[in-house]
């Protein structure tokens, strides 16, 4: 196998296998943003298939070349359910749901980003760059240094870093943070998260840091400078203008407003069923408007699409339950034979369906507790090109760095969220022109092919300058 100079490395890759046995591109906005990254320069990508026991032969498909890790049940059920999203995701999401600290769970971390790593290692050309992704892999970097110093290493971290009052309960903090610094850009969303692992560093390392540098000491007595820094992560804006523009997306839009009784006002919700997106503060919100005569159930239809996720995590099996007993109350206390208060749908869609739904609504709500960025507050936008409509959007996402024109909420605060659903609803249309301009000037200064250049280009600068 011949050795790519450019590879990443992901808990995924960039496929989903279809029902006829083949591989399809999975519809995530990082496999767009990289793909002529990854043409261009012949590059390699290290996932899991996404499936327990699947062993495959490395292949290629369309222009890269797929570098499968096998994950046994017992792996994903430590690695990836357990101490990536039962431990690592409720704390850099604030402790919204209790971590849980095994020390079962940390050895398979440790185990499988060994494997990452070891297979990125193999896979790279002599002085190549390995770009690691996100935060089940947040060992991999020290690992790679290790192993292949003559590598260019990059992180990004999609989620939040925590403040250092939480994320020092993790027993394995220090290691964690040696993990994050074999990177020689370590890359966040939000200039608060870049903040917060500078601050880490400094507390349990004792190592130097001004402004964006850190300089870490190495064991023959040398410093290496790392950069950790903000990149807040973008979309394919470009894509969703065109689907905007067909005209049977455009229909479909139509049909969805018909199909829900053409109710005056369409409020959206569009989340991974996920305790972080703030779903069950929305629907109180929305279920008190309802209640108290503000918003009427003939006038006002909240379609929530809450797409599957992480099912077999106990913390999401009892979110669904709860999100589901919610909506049933809400339903069966408001609807009419004609009309429904809540329209749940519990499904995944392709980007098409997606674009129509965000056509079809007057008011995009994304309430989330807390979220790294928040793509679909940037993708919502994108396809409004016609100037209408209203985000609004959650000053704990970190969208909210970038789309300030947006009408932002504090969720936890209900009667404030209750007025900002109001202002949303009737806000007229020369205002929502208004705005909406100023937040697509945004999306479409800043897609994700900015985001991957300005990154890639901060790691060949990082690179030049590493040691001194
Ligand atoms: C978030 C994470 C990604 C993850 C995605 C879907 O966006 O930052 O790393 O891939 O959720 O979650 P899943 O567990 O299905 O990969």
């Amino acid at each position: 196998m011949t050795a790519a100079d450019f590879v990443v490395v992901a808990n995924r890759l960039p496929v989903d296998s279809d029902s006829d046995g083949g591989w399809r591109h999975s519809p995530g906005g990082l496999v767009t943003a990289l793909e002529p990254v990854m043409r261009s320069t012949h590059g390699a990508w290290v996932g899991w298939p996404g499936k327990p026991d699947m062993e495959l032969e490395p292949f290629d498909f369309d222009g890269t070349r797929l570098i499968p890790v096998t994950l046994s049940a017992e792996d994903v059920e430590l690695y990836y359910e357990g101490f990536s999203n039962d431990t690592i995701w409720p704390l850099y999401h604030d402790v919204i749901a209790a971590p849980r600290y095994s020390r079962p769970l940390w050895e398979a971390y440790v185990q499988v980003n060994r494997r990452f790593a070891d297979a990125a290692a193999e896979a790279t050309a002599h002085n190549g760059t390995v770009w690691v992704q996100d935060y089940q892999l947040q060992l991999v970097p020290a690992m790679l240094r290790e192993s292949r110093p003559d590598l260019t290493i990059g992180y990004f971290h999609h989620i939040p870093f925590p403040a250092y009052g939480l994320y020092s309960q993790l027993p394995w903090r220090r290691q964690v943070v040696e993990g994050l610094l074999g990177a020689d850009v370590i890359g966040f969303q939000r200039v608060a998260d870049a903040g917060n692992f500078a601050r880490a560093v400094r507390r349990l390392l004792h190592y130097e840091t001004r402004a964006s540098g850190i300089r870490v000491p190495q064991p023959d007595g040398t410093i290496r400078r790392a950069l950790a820094k903000a990149f807040p992560i973008s979309i394919d804006a470009a894509s969703y203008i065109e689907l905007a523009g067909r005209e049977d997306i455009q229909a479909r839009a139509r049909e969805i407003r018909e199909g829900l009784g053409n109710p005056a006002h369409v409020l959206l919700g569009v989340d991974r069923l996920d305790y972080t997106k703030g779903i069950g503060h929305r629907l109180k919100a929305f279920g008190e408007l309802l209640a108290e005569g503000r918003l009427s159930v003939e006038d006002v239809t909240l379609v929530q699409v809450a797409s599957p996720s992480r099912e077999r995590v106990e913390t999401y099996a009892h979110l669904r339950d709860e999100i589901e007993l919610t909506v049933g109350r809400i339903d069966g206390d408001f609807d009419t034979v004609g009309h429904t208060a809540v329209r749940y749908l519990h499904q995944a869609f392709p980007r098409e369906e997606m674009v129509a739904f965000f056509l079809a609504a007057d008011v995009m709500l994304v309430t989330a507790l807390r979220d790294g960025m928040n793509l679909v507050a940037k993708e919502y936008v994108a396809s409004r090109t016609d100037n209408h409509g209203v985000l609004v959007l959650s000053e704990f996402a970190g969208a909210y760095d970038e789309l300030g024109r947006a009408v932002t909420v504090n969720p936890h605060d209900i009667e404030g969220l209750k007025d900002a659903i109001m202002q949303a609803v009737n806000m007229p249309a020369a205002e929502q022109r208004r705005r909406m301009r100023s937040l697509r000037r945004r999306v479409l200064e800043h897609d994700v092919e900015d985001w991957s250049r300005d990154f890639l280009n901060a790691l060949a600068d990082a690179r030049k300058g590493a040691t001194g």
